[in-house]
């Protein structure tokens, strides 16, 4: 038990890469959309609501469980639970592995992305293609879609393989505050454009009688969904986390960075779509064919191209990261590869894993029921596997491990949990009988 484990080398550090790793695509192109769609400020309210309550006390147990672990998702679960609890820690490792195979893909289109709107911007090129049309040929040609794959795992191995302070903590403090930073000079473009008053309203005006059920089920999904919970994510970073740290204001620190950049991307988006009367959805058509148009129409628009496929791109690889952590440390932990032949070979494992989501929408994949090869994975591991692995890490800390997490959260009686009985009842009652909802309302294919 006594070996030495890496540690981030400071909690300003660990913040970045833990808001880094919760603070994705979801924030920037769903979140918006839910909340427009299930009555503004109304779904607003119940989001946090069930952020604050049930994905606050997930990510305090997930964390806790890697800090005490010490190990990797499927090491942690092995250690403190043993038994059928190591194949809660597989189901983390796995959905890790997974979604990374693909986040990558679309991390790579952003790269394709940055890079045009670049050129743009300097002028070398012209295009008279129209956005979808220059959508589609991105994500039909096998090679490009491959070759930025391909790119983004490099820069991820890269980044990885420098260990947790050196590489994973320190491109997280400078990216993280980077977006910050973009995030703001968007919304300020976006809420002085002419008529981006009615953009907010849209967005924020609440309307109670479309949240609704669903709207409720919509805002527990996106909150497991942002938070990165049930993914191996909070309990790798966990394992990295110093005996001192007070969890749950760190915990809490997270959830509201997560919480504000996706309520701000809204303030960029709405605005955006409505002063220049272009009608805002969501998912990879919002970001890569709806916004470019937006850009098209606004004073200077490609400089704020360019801003806003760095911001993408920022919330995506510091995501992938995260991801990919979770499976490099397996590799270390139970592997006991060193970090740097880890890092190689699931590198390697994750590109292979994901061309063929790269080449889904070539007629190399064939389609799964209906879906794109991409859709279909992104589909099994959201709507069945994170919340079925979610209600068993509830289960173990709410029933099995309750004790050994109160000690943990609270540096074994050195700093005060207060609301542990609140925390308990969370995670023994309300979280798993959400999920279970959650998965019967969601796992329709
Ligand atoms: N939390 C990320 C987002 O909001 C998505 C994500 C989920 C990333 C799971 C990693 C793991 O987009």
């Amino acid at each position: 038990m006594g070996e030495k484990r890496e540690q981030w080398g400071s909690r300003f550090g660990f913040l970045m890469a833990a808001a880094g790793s919760a603070i994705g695509l979801g924030n920037i192109w769903r979140f918006p959309y839910v909340t427009g769609k299930f009555g503004g400020a109304a779904f607003l309210a119940f989001y946090l609501l069930i952020v604050f309550t049930v994905g606050i006390s997930i990510t305090i147990a997930e964390w806790a469980i890697g800090r005490a672990g010490k190990s990797d998702s499927v090491g942690s679960f092995r250690r403190l639970g043993g038994g059928f609890w190591t194949i809660v820690g597989w189901f983390g490792f796995i959905s890790a592995l997974v979604i990374l195979s693909y986040y990558s893909v679309i991390a790579g289109w952003i790269i394709y992305y940055v890079k045009f709107a670049f050129s743009g911007l300097i002028g070398s090129i012209q295009t008279s293609a129209s956005e979808d049309v220059f959508f589609m040929a991105l994500i039909k040609s096998p090679k490009l879609c491959i070759a930025l794959h391909l790119i983004n795992m490099l820069l991820v191995v890269g980044i990885t393989i420098k260990g947790i302070s050196s590489g994973i903590e320190k491109i997280c403090k400078i990216l993280m505050p980077g977006l910050f930073v973009i995030l703001l000079v968007l919304v300020a473009r976006s809420l002085t454009l002419a008529g981006s008053i009615e953009g907010v309203k849209f967005y924020l005006i609440p309307d109670f009688s479309k949240l609704g059920i669903d709207g409720m089920l919509a805002a527990a999904g996106q909150a497991f969904f942002s938070l990165s919970l049930a993914m191996g994510i909070a309990i790798t970073y966990g394992s990295y986390l110093g005996k001192d740290e007070k969890i749950t204001g760190l915990a809490r620190t997270v959830v509201e960075l997560d919480t504000l950049v996706a309520f701000l991307a809204g303030l960029v988006i709405f605005p955006a779509c409505i002063a220049t009367g272009i009608v805002p959805n969501a998912g990879a058509g919002l970001t890569f064919i709806t916004l470019p148009r937006v850009f098209t129409q606004m004073p200077f628009g490609k400089v704020f191209e360019l801003a806003f496929f760095l911001l993408f791109f920022i919330a995506a690889i510091t995501s992938a990261i995260a991801l990919f952590e979770v499976v490099v440390a397996y590799g270390i932990d139970q592997l006991k590869m060193n970090r740097k032949v880890s890092s190689i070979v699931m590198g390697i494992v994750v590109f292979a894993l994901g061309t063929p989501s790269a080449l889904a929408e070539t007629p190399l994949v064939p389609k799964i029921f209906g879906k794109g090869f991409l859709d279909a994975v992104d589909f099994v591991i959201n709507n069945w596997l994170m919340p079925v692995t979610a209600i068993f890490i509830c289960i173990f800390v709410g029933w099995f491990w309750s004790k050994g997490a109160k000690d943990e959260v609270t540096n074994e009686g050195k700093i005060p949990f207060k609301l542990y009985p609140v925390w308990l009842f969370i995670c023994r009652f309300v979280a798993p009988i959400l999920l279970t909802v959650l998965l019967i309302s969601g796992g329709k294919w």
